[in-house]
């Protein structure tokens, strides 16, 4: 596998950088590429060097993304992921920079040029993918899937409407969703089913390791945010984890092929994902579309993850 990570680190994206770091080589895993999103860009790259400097993985290489969406400005999530995009928890300061060449660039040159077909882990705004499907769209043809946290057919969690990652960059989000390329969503649908709870926590933390300690860590910050346990009264969605947790075990959900669209201009429902799970309309059916999930098979593959990280 030819693997590809964009992120906006994020307490949740760390969970699932750890997770991709624990099941795939430095050889499969062909570049980290941050994006503006839950804090600005500049922050989500040193975390990205930071969860690699902790892993022990300096060999891969992170590249730095878009600082703004598309055509809007940038909203983020300091409120849910702290200032410092990790929730305070204990990642070493990275003893590397970041590649000169920028995450767009990367993105372009690297597909067009694997000699095995890509698979992109979106875990953020879409806009780093999104610009590079604008500037040379051939990188289609040598894309595997794109596997992305985001969205939802069942209400935001930012508006009413919208899902973070798809209300920060709708416009982006609208490129990528008609760019061709096999899609898989993970949305709110299938997050939202499976909750870090006090026993998963627990036999995270049997494991006794740093990486146990680190994932811990940033379970408890997103589940002791108000808004989390005023739905989720003991633990947190981890939602990123899905992306990676899916390239270890594609059982980990199902769902169906179905029609995604993206509201990009009105005020009250910008970013919201028109998901046609009753294929009403005609139009392309071009998102696999999921939402039934194996939550145990997640918190196992999160574990392992800490058993297997130093
Ligand atoms: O809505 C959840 C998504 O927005 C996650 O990717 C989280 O990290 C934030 O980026
Ligand atoms: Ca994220």
């Amino acid at each position: 596998m030819r693997i590809i990570i964009d992120t906006d680190p994020g307490t949740d994206d760390a969970v699932a950088i750890l997770i991709a770091l624990a099941h795939f080589t430095d050889q499969e895993i062909l570049g980290i590429t941050t994006v503006a999103g839950n804090v600005g860009v500049k922050v989500g790259t040193k975390n990205a060097l930071r969860i690699l400097e902790h892993a022990g993985r300096n060999d891969i290489k992170v590249y730095e993304g878009e600082s703004a969406p598309l055509e809007r400005d940038l909203l983020t999530a300091e409120w849910v992921h702290g200032t410092d995009g990790l929730g305070g928890v204990p990642f070493p300061e990275p003893s590397k920079k970041e590649e000169q060449i920028d995450a767009v660039s990367f993105l372009k040159d690297s597909i067009l040029n694997s000699e095995e077909k890509v698979t992109i882990c979106v875990l953020g705004p879409m806009t780093n993918i999104g610009k590079a499907l604008l500037e040379k769209p051939e990188i289609v043809e040598n894309i595997e899937q794109i596997v992305f946290m985001g969205g939802s057919a069942t209400g935001g969690n930012t508006t009413p409407a919208a899902e973070f990652n798809i209300l920060v960059d709708p416009e982006a989000a609208d490129v990528v969703l008609h760019c061709g390329a096999k899609l898989v969503m993970m949305g709110l649908d299938v997050t939202h089913q499976a909750i870090s709870t006090s026993e998963r926590i627990q036999n995270i933390s049997d494991t006794k390791t740093k990486t146990s300690e680190l994932l811990v860590g940033l379970m408890s910050r997103l589940a002791n945010l108000e808004i989390v346990k005023k739905k989720f009264p003991d633990g947190t969605p981890v939602h990123d984890a899905f992306v990676t947790a899916y390239l270890v075990d594609n059982s980990l959900t199902t769902g169906n092929l179905v029609n995604v669209e993206v509201e990009t201009s009105s005020d009250l429902t910008l970013g919201q994902t028109v998901v046609d799970i009753n294929e009403i309309s005609e139009r392309d059916k071009n998102v696999h579309w999921m939402n039934l999930v194996d939550d145990n098979k997640l918190f196992s593959i999160i574990t392992k993850t800490s058993l297997t990280l130093p």
